[in-house]
Protein backbone atom coordinates (compact mmCIF):
# COMPACT_ATOMS: atom_id res chain seq x y z
CA UNK A 1 0.00 0.00 0.00
CA UNK A 2 1.27 3.29 -1.39
CA UNK A 3 0.14 6.50 0.96
CA UNK A 4 0.43 9.78 -0.70
CA UNK A 5 -0.07 12.71 2.04
CA UNK A 6 -1.60 15.55 0.24
CA UNK A 7 -3.51 18.87 1.51
CA UNK A 8 -4.96 17.43 4.31
CA UNK A 9 -5.69 13.85 3.58
CA UNK A 10 -4.12 11.09 2.07
CA UNK A 11 -4.15 9.03 -1.24
CA UNK A 12 -4.01 5.49 -0.61
CA UNK A 13 -3.29 3.11 -3.69
CA UNK A 14 -3.39 -0.63 -3.24
CA UNK A 15 -6.47 -2.99 -2.11
CA UNK A 16 -8.78 -1.10 -0.70
CA UNK A 17 -10.71 -3.07 1.66
CA UNK A 18 -7.14 -2.54 3.83
CA UNK A 19 -7.18 1.04 3.62
CA UNK A 20 -11.42 0.79 3.64
CA UNK A 21 -11.24 -0.68 7.28
CA UNK A 22 -9.58 1.50 9.07
CA UNK A 23 -11.29 5.02 7.49
CA UNK A 24 -14.55 3.52 8.32
CA UNK A 25 -13.13 2.70 12.11
CA UNK A 26 -11.68 6.14 12.67
CA UNK A 27 -13.96 8.85 10.83
CA UNK A 28 -17.56 9.22 12.61
CA UNK A 29 -20.35 9.56 10.66
CA UNK A 30 -23.88 10.20 11.59
CA UNK A 31 -25.24 8.22 8.73
CA UNK A 32 -23.13 6.52 5.78
CA UNK A 33 -24.63 6.99 1.59
CA UNK A 34 -23.09 5.66 -1.20
CA UNK A 35 -23.21 6.55 -4.54
CA UNK A 36 -22.78 4.48 -7.74
CA UNK A 37 -24.10 3.78 -11.28
CA UNK A 38 -25.31 0.58 -12.83
CA UNK A 39 -21.86 -0.56 -13.33
CA UNK A 40 -20.03 0.14 -10.52
CA UNK A 41 -22.88 -1.12 -8.25
CA UNK A 42 -22.50 -4.33 -10.39
CA UNK A 43 -18.65 -4.82 -10.42
CA UNK A 44 -17.11 -2.75 -7.57
CA UNK A 45 -19.59 -2.56 -4.90
CA UNK A 46 -19.67 -5.86 -3.68
CA UNK A 47 -15.92 -5.47 -3.28
CA UNK A 48 -16.95 -2.64 -0.40
CA UNK A 49 -20.05 -4.24 0.84
CA UNK A 50 -19.30 -5.51 3.96
CA UNK A 51 -17.24 -2.81 5.03
CA UNK A 52 -20.47 -0.50 4.71
CA UNK A 53 -23.19 -2.48 5.22
CA UNK A 54 -24.99 0.42 7.13
CA UNK A 55 -24.97 2.83 3.93
CA UNK A 56 -27.97 3.69 2.28
CA UNK A 57 -27.13 3.06 -1.82
CA UNK A 58 -27.76 5.82 -4.17
CA UNK A 59 -27.98 4.90 -7.90
CA UNK A 60 -27.31 6.95 -11.04
CA UNK A 61 -27.11 6.02 -14.67
CA UNK A 62 -23.78 5.37 -15.93
CA UNK A 63 -22.22 8.16 -18.12
CA UNK A 64 -21.28 11.90 -18.99
CA UNK A 65 -25.08 12.20 -19.53
CA UNK A 66 -26.12 12.05 -15.92
CA UNK A 67 -23.78 14.84 -14.78
CA UNK A 68 -26.21 17.10 -14.63
CA UNK A 69 -28.11 19.69 -11.87
CA UNK A 70 -31.39 16.73 -12.45
CA UNK A 71 -29.28 13.87 -10.83
CA UNK A 72 -28.09 16.46 -7.90
CA UNK A 73 -31.04 16.74 -7.38
CA UNK A 74 -31.84 13.17 -7.28
CA UNK A 75 -29.02 12.51 -5.09
CA UNK A 76 -29.93 15.57 -2.32
CA UNK A 77 -33.56 14.04 -2.29
CA UNK A 78 -31.78 10.56 -1.48
CA UNK A 79 -30.02 12.22 1.00
CA UNK A 80 -32.88 13.85 2.99
CA UNK A 81 -34.92 11.19 2.86
CA UNK A 82 -31.80 9.25 4.72
CA UNK A 83 -31.71 11.89 7.21
CA UNK A 84 -28.08 12.92 6.19
CA UNK A 85 -26.84 15.80 8.59
CA UNK A 86 -23.61 17.86 8.39
CA UNK A 87 -21.88 14.58 10.38
CA UNK A 88 -22.96 12.16 7.41
CA UNK A 89 -20.34 10.64 4.87
CA UNK A 90 -20.71 9.89 1.52
CA UNK A 91 -18.70 7.62 -0.72
CA UNK A 92 -18.56 7.95 -4.14
CA UNK A 93 -17.59 4.99 -5.63
CA UNK A 94 -17.38 5.45 -9.32
CA UNK A 95 -15.43 7.10 -12.48
CA UNK A 96 -14.98 10.77 -12.87
CA UNK A 97 -18.55 11.34 -12.97
CA UNK A 98 -19.64 9.55 -9.81
CA UNK A 99 -16.56 11.63 -8.33
CA UNK A 100 -17.13 15.16 -9.94
CA UNK A 101 -20.92 15.06 -9.15
CA UNK A 102 -20.83 12.97 -5.71
CA UNK A 103 -18.27 15.68 -4.36
CA UNK A 104 -20.33 18.48 -5.74
CA UNK A 105 -23.44 17.23 -4.14
CA UNK A 106 -21.35 16.34 -0.59
CA UNK A 107 -19.60 19.91 -0.75
CA UNK A 108 -23.02 21.91 -1.33
CA UNK A 109 -25.21 19.57 0.67
CA UNK A 110 -25.82 21.72 3.84
CA UNK A 111 -22.96 23.77 2.75
CA UNK A 112 -20.40 20.12 2.98
CA UNK A 113 -20.55 17.38 4.01
CA UNK A 114 -17.32 14.97 4.08
CA UNK A 115 -17.16 12.51 1.39
CA UNK A 116 -14.43 9.40 0.57
CA UNK A 117 -13.89 9.26 -3.41
CA UNK A 118 -12.96 5.52 -4.43
CA UNK A 119 -12.07 5.96 -8.21
CA UNK A 120 -12.67 3.26 -9.80
CA UNK A 121 -11.85 3.95 -13.81
CA UNK A 122 -8.37 4.62 -15.13
CA UNK A 123 -9.04 7.39 -15.70
CA UNK A 124 -10.40 9.00 -12.44
CA UNK A 125 -7.62 7.26 -10.69
CA UNK A 126 -4.69 9.00 -12.13
CA UNK A 127 -6.50 12.28 -12.62
CA UNK A 128 -10.01 13.35 -11.69
CA UNK A 129 -9.76 12.09 -8.10
CA UNK A 130 -7.10 13.72 -7.28
CA UNK A 131 -7.02 17.95 -7.13
CA UNK A 132 -10.63 18.51 -5.91
CA UNK A 133 -12.25 19.75 -8.63
CA UNK A 134 -15.65 18.82 -8.45
CA UNK A 135 -18.38 20.05 -10.55
CA UNK A 136 -21.16 19.19 -13.42
CA UNK A 137 -22.36 19.75 -16.70
CA UNK A 138 -24.98 22.67 -17.55
CA UNK A 139 -26.28 23.65 -20.76
CA UNK A 140 -23.96 21.30 -22.97
CA UNK A 141 -20.82 23.28 -21.12
CA UNK A 142 -19.26 20.47 -19.26
CA UNK A 143 -18.28 21.06 -15.59
CA UNK A 144 -19.88 24.59 -15.85
CA UNK A 145 -21.26 24.80 -12.48
CA UNK A 146 -18.68 23.00 -9.88
CA UNK A 147 -16.26 24.30 -7.04
CA UNK A 148 -13.25 23.25 -5.28
CA UNK A 149 -13.25 20.85 -2.07
CA UNK A 150 -11.22 18.43 -0.90
CA UNK A 151 -12.31 15.14 0.17
CA UNK A 152 -11.36 13.08 3.73
CA UNK A 153 -9.27 10.17 1.47
CA UNK A 154 -8.98 9.17 -2.20
CA UNK A 155 -8.65 5.48 -2.22
CA UNK A 156 -7.18 3.78 -5.62
CA UNK A 157 -7.58 0.12 -6.48
CA UNK A 158 -6.28 -0.24 -9.85
CA UNK A 159 -8.03 -3.88 -9.17
CA UNK A 160 -11.00 -2.29 -10.10
CA UNK A 161 -9.83 -0.94 -13.42
CA UNK A 162 -9.93 -5.07 -14.43
CA UNK A 163 -13.48 -4.76 -15.28
CA UNK A 164 -13.16 -1.77 -17.55
CA UNK A 165 -13.40 -2.43 -20.88
CA UNK A 166 -10.14 -1.67 -23.14
CA UNK A 167 -11.33 1.10 -24.83
CA UNK A 168 -11.73 2.75 -21.22
CA UNK A 169 -8.29 1.38 -20.23
CA UNK A 170 -6.36 3.13 -23.05
CA UNK A 171 -8.17 6.16 -22.76
CA UNK A 172 -7.16 6.46 -19.08
CA UNK A 173 -3.51 5.70 -19.91
CA UNK A 174 -3.02 8.42 -21.89
CA UNK A 175 -3.17 10.95 -18.53
CA UNK A 176 -0.33 8.50 -16.97
CA UNK A 177 1.75 9.01 -20.58
CA UNK A 178 0.47 12.71 -20.28
CA UNK A 179 1.80 12.60 -16.28
CA UNK A 180 4.91 11.08 -17.64
CA UNK A 181 5.52 13.71 -20.47
CA UNK A 182 5.63 16.44 -18.16
CA UNK A 183 7.29 16.03 -15.07
CA UNK A 184 8.52 11.99 -15.12
CA UNK A 185 10.60 10.99 -18.20
CA UNK A 186 11.42 7.48 -17.07
CA UNK A 187 8.04 6.74 -16.72
CA UNK A 188 7.16 8.34 -20.38
CA UNK A 189 10.01 6.10 -21.59
CA UNK A 190 8.75 2.86 -20.08
CA UNK A 191 5.20 3.73 -21.14
CA UNK A 192 6.50 3.79 -24.60
CA UNK A 193 7.77 0.15 -24.30
CA UNK A 194 4.58 -1.13 -23.14
CA UNK A 195 3.43 -4.33 -24.28
CA UNK A 196 0.00 -5.02 -23.35
CA UNK A 197 -2.58 -2.70 -21.86
CA UNK A 198 -3.38 -4.56 -18.91
CA UNK A 199 0.44 -3.72 -18.14
CA UNK A 200 -0.74 -0.16 -17.18
CA UNK A 201 -2.47 -1.25 -14.08
CA UNK A 202 0.84 -1.64 -12.11
CA UNK A 203 0.99 0.45 -9.06
CA UNK A 204 3.77 1.47 -9.48
CA UNK A 205 2.73 3.73 -12.39
CA UNK A 206 -0.30 4.64 -11.10
CA UNK A 207 1.63 5.51 -7.89
CA UNK A 208 4.10 8.01 -10.24
CA UNK A 209 1.33 9.82 -12.43
CA UNK A 210 -0.56 10.34 -8.91
CA UNK A 211 2.69 11.43 -7.80
CA UNK A 212 3.15 14.29 -10.29
CA UNK A 213 -0.86 15.33 -10.54
CA UNK A 214 -0.37 15.56 -6.60
CA UNK A 215 2.58 17.89 -7.18
CA UNK A 216 0.90 20.46 -9.21
CA UNK A 217 -1.87 20.57 -7.79
CA UNK A 218 -0.25 20.92 -4.56
CA UNK A 219 2.02 24.12 -5.79
CA UNK A 220 -1.58 25.45 -7.59
CA UNK A 221 -4.22 24.66 -6.36
CA UNK A 222 -6.76 26.92 -7.60
CA UNK A 223 -5.09 26.71 -11.35
CA UNK A 224 -3.46 29.90 -11.28
CA UNK A 225 -0.36 29.08 -13.12
CA UNK A 226 1.27 26.16 -12.88
CA UNK A 227 -1.29 23.75 -12.77
CA UNK A 228 -2.48 24.84 -16.49
CA UNK A 229 0.13 22.58 -17.76
CA UNK A 230 -1.75 19.42 -17.21
CA UNK A 231 -3.38 20.70 -19.95
CA UNK A 232 -0.87 19.70 -22.35
CA UNK A 233 -3.21 17.93 -25.26
CA UNK A 234 -6.14 19.24 -23.87
CA UNK A 235 -6.70 22.03 -25.68
CA UNK A 236 -6.73 20.83 -29.39
CA UNK A 237 -7.92 17.26 -27.62
CA UNK A 238 -11.13 19.26 -26.01
CA UNK A 239 -11.86 20.86 -29.39
CA UNK A 240 -11.79 17.50 -31.34
CA UNK A 241 -14.06 15.68 -28.17
CA UNK A 242 -16.49 18.64 -28.24
CA UNK A 243 -16.43 18.02 -32.28
CA UNK A 244 -17.20 14.36 -32.17
CA UNK A 245 -19.62 14.28 -29.36
CA UNK A 246 -22.03 15.31 -31.86
CA UNK A 247 -21.42 12.45 -34.64
CA UNK A 248 -22.48 8.75 -34.33
CA UNK A 249 -19.25 7.91 -33.06
CA UNK A 250 -18.31 9.91 -30.09
CA UNK A 251 -14.29 9.58 -28.83
CA UNK A 252 -13.62 8.97 -25.32
CA UNK A 253 -11.74 11.64 -23.77
CA UNK A 254 -8.53 9.93 -23.49
CA UNK A 255 -8.72 8.96 -27.22
CA UNK A 256 -9.37 13.03 -28.06
CA UNK A 257 -6.53 13.68 -25.84
CA UNK A 258 -4.07 11.10 -27.72
CA UNK A 259 -5.05 13.34 -31.18
CA UNK A 260 -4.77 16.88 -28.99
CA UNK A 261 -1.21 15.35 -27.79
CA UNK A 262 0.23 14.77 -31.62
CA UNK A 263 -1.32 18.21 -32.95
CA UNK A 264 0.25 20.02 -30.10
CA UNK A 265 3.71 18.83 -29.94
CA UNK A 266 3.59 19.50 -33.19
CA UNK A 267 2.84 22.90 -32.61
CA UNK A 268 5.69 22.55 -30.07
CA UNK A 269 7.86 20.94 -32.26
CA UNK A 270 7.59 24.36 -33.97
CA UNK A 271 7.08 26.68 -32.09
CA UNK A 272 9.65 25.37 -28.76
CA UNK A 273 11.96 23.03 -30.49
CA UNK A 274 10.05 19.80 -29.38
CA UNK A 275 12.37 17.37 -30.40
CA UNK A 276 10.61 15.81 -34.05
CA UNK A 277 12.20 12.14 -32.90
CA UNK A 278 10.46 12.43 -29.37
CA UNK A 279 6.88 13.16 -32.04
CA UNK A 280 8.09 10.51 -33.94
CA UNK A 281 7.78 8.23 -30.67
CA UNK A 282 5.02 9.44 -29.64
CA UNK A 283 2.96 8.96 -32.97
CA UNK A 284 4.28 5.33 -32.68
CA UNK A 285 2.58 5.03 -29.23
CA UNK A 286 -0.44 6.88 -29.91
CA UNK A 287 -1.10 4.70 -33.46
CA UNK A 288 -0.50 1.44 -31.40
CA UNK A 289 -3.39 1.87 -28.23
CA UNK A 290 -5.85 4.34 -29.87
CA UNK A 291 -7.88 4.14 -32.90
CA UNK A 292 -6.90 5.87 -35.72
CA UNK A 293 -9.49 8.57 -36.89
CA UNK A 294 -9.09 11.58 -39.00
CA UNK A 295 -10.16 14.76 -38.53
CA UNK A 296 -12.50 15.69 -42.03
CA UNK A 297 -12.05 19.14 -43.67
CA UNK A 298 -15.66 20.02 -42.51
CA UNK A 299 -14.78 19.45 -38.42
CA UNK A 300 -11.94 22.43 -38.88
CA UNK A 301 -14.26 25.33 -38.24
CA UNK A 302 -15.99 23.46 -35.57
CA UNK A 303 -12.96 22.87 -33.42
CA UNK A 304 -11.27 26.07 -33.72
CA UNK A 305 -14.77 27.60 -32.68
CA UNK A 306 -14.53 25.39 -29.81
CA UNK A 307 -11.25 26.03 -28.90
CA UNK A 308 -11.31 29.85 -28.56
CA UNK A 309 -13.60 29.11 -25.78
CA UNK A 310 -11.09 27.62 -23.91
CA UNK A 311 -10.56 29.02 -20.26
CA UNK A 312 -6.72 29.39 -21.03
CA UNK A 313 -7.28 31.96 -23.36
CA UNK A 314 -6.84 35.90 -23.00
CA UNK A 315 -7.79 38.86 -25.11
CA UNK A 316 -8.78 36.39 -27.59
CA UNK A 317 -5.85 34.79 -28.38
CA UNK A 318 -5.32 30.65 -28.11
CA UNK A 319 -3.39 29.75 -25.29
CA UNK A 320 -1.69 26.62 -24.94
CA UNK A 321 0.14 24.64 -22.55
CA UNK A 322 3.18 22.75 -24.19
CA UNK A 323 6.75 21.14 -23.78
CA UNK A 324 9.94 22.35 -25.01
CA UNK A 325 11.20 18.53 -24.68
CA UNK A 326 9.97 15.66 -22.27
CA UNK A 327 9.90 16.97 -18.25
CA UNK A 328 9.93 20.46 -19.44
CA UNK A 329 6.33 22.06 -19.93
CA UNK A 330 5.62 25.88 -21.13
CA UNK A 331 2.17 27.86 -20.08
CA UNK A 332 0.34 30.49 -21.86
CA UNK A 333 1.94 29.95 -25.81
CA UNK A 334 0.05 32.35 -27.90
CA UNK A 335 -0.41 30.17 -31.26
CA UNK A 336 -2.10 31.56 -33.54
CA UNK A 337 -5.28 29.49 -35.37
CA UNK A 338 -3.22 29.47 -38.79
CA UNK A 339 -0.39 26.69 -36.95
CA UNK A 340 -3.44 25.03 -35.01
CA UNK A 341 -4.74 24.20 -38.52
CA UNK A 342 -1.44 23.23 -39.62
CA UNK A 343 -1.44 21.01 -36.89
CA UNK A 344 -4.36 19.29 -37.45
CA UNK A 345 -3.39 18.74 -41.73
CA UNK A 346 0.30 17.24 -40.11
CA UNK A 347 -1.84 14.77 -37.85
CA UNK A 348 -3.84 14.18 -40.65
CA UNK A 349 -1.00 12.96 -42.75
CA UNK A 350 0.69 11.02 -40.58
CA UNK A 351 -2.04 8.59 -40.44
CA UNK A 352 -2.19 5.11 -42.43
CA UNK A 353 -6.04 5.82 -43.08
CA UNK A 354 -7.48 8.17 -45.57
CA UNK A 355 -8.46 11.64 -44.37
N1 LIG B 1 -12.24 16.69 -11.46
C1 LIG B 1 -11.24 16.60 -12.29
O1 LIG B 1 -10.16 17.14 -12.05
C2 LIG B 1 -11.41 15.81 -13.55
C3 LIG B 1 -10.30 15.48 -14.33
C4 LIG B 1 -10.50 14.70 -15.46
C5 LIG B 1 -11.77 14.28 -15.81
N2 LIG B 1 -12.83 14.64 -15.02
C6 LIG B 1 -14.20 14.19 -15.36
O2 LIG B 1 -14.23 12.77 -15.31
C7 LIG B 1 -15.29 12.33 -16.16
C8 LIG B 1 -14.80 11.17 -16.97
O3 LIG B 1 -14.43 10.14 -16.09
P1 LIG B 1 -14.45 8.60 -16.54
O4 LIG B 1 -13.68 8.45 -17.78
O5 LIG B 1 -14.07 7.82 -15.35
O6 LIG B 1 -15.97 8.39 -16.98
P2 LIG B 1 -17.23 7.72 -16.26
O7 LIG B 1 -17.31 8.08 -14.84
O8 LIG B 1 -18.38 8.05 -17.13
O9 LIG B 1 -16.91 6.17 -16.37
C9 LIG B 1 -16.81 5.57 -17.64
C10 LIG B 1 -17.67 4.32 -17.73
O10 LIG B 1 -17.06 3.27 -16.98
C11 LIG B 1 -18.01 2.68 -16.09
N3 LIG B 1 -17.25 2.14 -14.97
C12 LIG B 1 -16.72 2.81 -13.93
N4 LIG B 1 -15.95 2.00 -13.19
C13 LIG B 1 -16.05 0.77 -13.76
C14 LIG B 1 -15.47 -0.49 -13.47
N5 LIG B 1 -14.59 -0.64 -12.47
N6 LIG B 1 -15.78 -1.53 -14.26
C15 LIG B 1 -16.61 -1.38 -15.32
N7 LIG B 1 -17.17 -0.22 -15.67
C16 LIG B 1 -16.88 0.85 -14.89
C17 LIG B 1 -18.95 3.79 -15.78
O11 LIG B 1 -20.19 3.30 -15.32
C18 LIG B 1 -19.08 4.47 -17.14
O12 LIG B 1 -19.98 3.78 -17.94
C19 LIG B 1 -15.71 13.51 -17.01
O13 LIG B 1 -16.95 13.97 -16.55
C20 LIG B 1 -14.63 14.55 -16.75
O14 LIG B 1 -15.11 15.87 -16.82
C21 LIG B 1 -12.67 15.38 -13.91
Amino acid sequence: MQILPIAEYTIHIGPVGEALAPLMQQLRYSTLFVLVDEHTELHCLPRIRSLVEDAVVIRIPAGEEAKNIQECQHIWQQLLDGHADRKSLIINLGGGVIGDMGGFCAGTFKRGIPFIQIPTTLLSQVDASVGGKLGIDFKHIKNCIGLFRNPQAVLVDPQFCLTLPDRQLASGMIEIFKHGLLHDVDLYHKLLALESLTEILDEEYIGRAIAVKREVVEQDPYEAGLRKILNLGHTLGHGVESYFLDTDHPLLHGEAVAIGLIGELYIASKRLGFPVEELTRIERFVKRWYPEIAIPDEARGAILEIMAQDKKNERNQLHFSLLKKPGEPYIDCIIEPELVQEAITYYNNQLSVPV
